[in-house]
């Protein structure tokens, strides 16, 4: 995985067909999506529960390009080994998930994996100031998390000083909820390189009808294109 700061569009499978992952994720990799990002939720850090390690490993059998799983769960550290070995390229922790967010990113590395480091909405920017040398990601959450297809909340203001702060290093900024054609061109201006989009992907598609999530990933790639 060579870093670069091209567009890449990572929809969320929290918005396919829960009885049908490996199709859905075969769907979105041939209609251009970028990498295949995975919601794991725990019912304790946010209300809601998806993907335990055994699921995450049975949907990267089906992934081809990056498998880059969201960690909302608290505590993160006793599940790292699972999820690396369930195969995750990625594994993004939230800062607020615990008070040793800095050990956490050494051990995803450490289990060989790409770290990210993930921000609520309520959480600043410089709750990362002394973790980007340790992080390959920070993904700025434009929704509360815990459920797909919620309204974007404007953080531009967030992603700008983070850009700043993260200078020359090699460290993706990845905007995550409420992403679409609209708000996707907002974000990339702001300085974002990685775009998680679920309901504005999988609205108006299916299995049988995966052209439509082509043109939601192209109608989001061409709208950050744009920026
Ligand atoms: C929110 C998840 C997101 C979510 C995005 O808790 O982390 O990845 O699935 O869904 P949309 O794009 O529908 O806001
Ligand atoms: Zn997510």
């Amino acid at each position: 995985m060579a870093f670069d700061r091209s567009i890449k569009i990572a929809p969320s499978i929290l918005s396919a067909d829960f009885a049908d992952f490996g199709r859905e994720i075969r769907a979105i990799e041939d209609q251009g999506a970028d990498w295949v990002h995975v919601d794991v939720m725990d019912g304790h850090f946010v209300p809601n529960l998806t993907f335990g390690p055994p699921a995450v490993k049975a949907f990267r059998r089906h992934v081809t390009t990056v498998m880059d799983v969201h960690l909302m769960i608290a505590p993160v550290d006793p599940y790292i080994d699972a999820y690396a070995e369930a195969g995750a390229d990625i594994l993004t922790a939230h800062v607020e998930a615990g008070p040793h967010i800095h050990r956490t990113l050494q051990a995803i590395r450490g289990a060989g994996m790409k770290a990210g480091v993930a921000l609520n909405p309520g959480t600043p920017a410089e709750a990362v100031a002394h973790l980007l040398d340790l992080a390959d990601l920070v993904c700025v959450m434009t929704v509360n998390p815990g459920f797909g297809g919620q309204k974007f909340i404007d953080m531009t203001g967030k992603i700008a000083r983070l850009r700043e702060m993260i200078g020359d290093r090699p460290v993706h900024v990845e905007i995550d909820g409420g992403v679409d054609a609209q708000t996707a061109p907002l974000v990339v201006r702001a300085g974002a390189d990685v775009l998680v989009a679920g309901s504005a992907v999988f609205r108006g598609g299916s299995v049988d009808a995966p052209e439509v999530y082509g043109e939601n990933i192209r109608a989001i790639r061409a709208a950050a294109g744009a920026a």
